[in-house]
């Protein structure tokens, strides 16, 4: 690998983190950027440079891009929000002005080709294309479904208390990949030094699973039998407008699940392509039922 450095924005959160274990683990310097210098310490491993800035402000952005090889970035709003535009702008500022080699992008959220049209999927292609358009080396990755949702704690009292998995709201026939944030990370940190310049990768986990299918890997970890129950959109909507504490996200996020049900099946991406290409081991879906979530299920009681 030639970079040698890596800017990690969202490095306290669910997203950046695994991006950090992964840089760290390719002997990678990093430097993670926070608005919160005592939490980002308390959080990330002491050999982790925490830099004090905020997406929103530029020249916080220029200023923790000095010197470093590449930059991973995710929206911290909405893809529909005027805020989400300036973070891109400065991040691709400061990367211009910084001579920074390698700009990674994470859409958050699935809108491949496949996906038809809506307010969320819309947003992160009109971002996407901003970001490709530039004249900074960037590549966009489009992550499918987290398997770090089933870590939400009222996914997690549900299966303990009624043996129900409410999410995806998708029918049970729906056979699509999954995507782990671990296996993002180490995907990410790939691009670095990969040809991928100018490039959109759909990112995911091997092994698809429909809804019952992932039930009995559930109950494997769980020893309870699960079933699959999906809730409606609506409910779903519901759902999220509580997590995220805005009716706009819950609604926007619904509409996101909306796309993906109207799909015959998927998202359905090619992971051996994507392990050769990028030299990267995935896991599969059941392995990180078994070892992951199994061991955060542990940990948490
Ligand atoms: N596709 C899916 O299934 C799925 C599932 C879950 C989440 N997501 C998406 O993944 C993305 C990240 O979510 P997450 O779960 O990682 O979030 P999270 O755990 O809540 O963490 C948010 C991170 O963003 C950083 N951040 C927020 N606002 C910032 C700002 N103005 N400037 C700099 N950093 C900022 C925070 O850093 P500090 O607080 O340290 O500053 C924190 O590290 C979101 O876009 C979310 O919608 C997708």
């Amino acid at each position: 690998m030639s970079s040698t450095s890596i800017l990690v924005f969202g490095a306290t959160g669910t997203q950046g983190h695994p991006v950090v274990e992964a840089a760290l683990e390719a002997g990678l310097r990093v430097r993670a950027a926070t608005r919160d210098l005592h939490e980002a310490e308390e959080k990330l491993p002491g050999r982790v440079e925490c830099f004090r800035a905020d997406l929103l402000d530029a020249e916080d952005v220029r200023a923790a891009a000095e010197g470093v090889d590449g930059i991973f970035f995710h929206l911290p709003v909405m893809p529909d929000q005027p805020e989400a535009e300036s973070a891109v702008d400065h991040v691709l500022a400061a990367a211009s002005s910084e001579g920074v080699g390698r700009v990674i992008f994470t859409t958050a959220g699935y809108c491949g080709d496949d996906m038809p049209p809506g307010k969320f999927v819309d947003g992160l292609r009109r971002i996407s294309d901003r970001i490709l358009a530039s004249d900074v080396p960037a590549v966009v990755l489009r992550p499918t479904l987290y398997l770090a949702n089933l870590v939400w704690p009222h996914i997690i009292r549900e299966i303990r208390e009624y043996g129900r998995l409410t999410y995806p709201p998708l029918d049970a026939g729906q056979r699509l990949n999954w995507t782990s944030t671990e296996d993002q990370g180490r995907i990410a940190v790939a691009c670095l030094d990969a040809e991928v310049a100018g490039e959109v990768i759909d990112v995911a986990s091997p092994e698809p699973v429909n809804g019952p299918e992932l039930c009995r890997l559930l109950a494997g970890v769980y020893g309870r039998e699960v079933h699959f129950a999906p809730q409606s959109i609506d409910g779903f909507a519901d759902a999220m407008s509580h997590i995220t504490g805005s009716a706009h996200s819950g609604m926007l996020l619904a509409g996101l699940y909306e796309g993906i049900a109207s799909l015959e099946n998927g998202p359905l991406i090619d992971t051996e392509a994507l392990e050769t290409r990028l030299g990267v081991r995935l896991t599969p879906v059941s392995r990180w039922v078994r070892d992951r979530l199994g061991y955060l299920l542990s940990l948490y009681g």
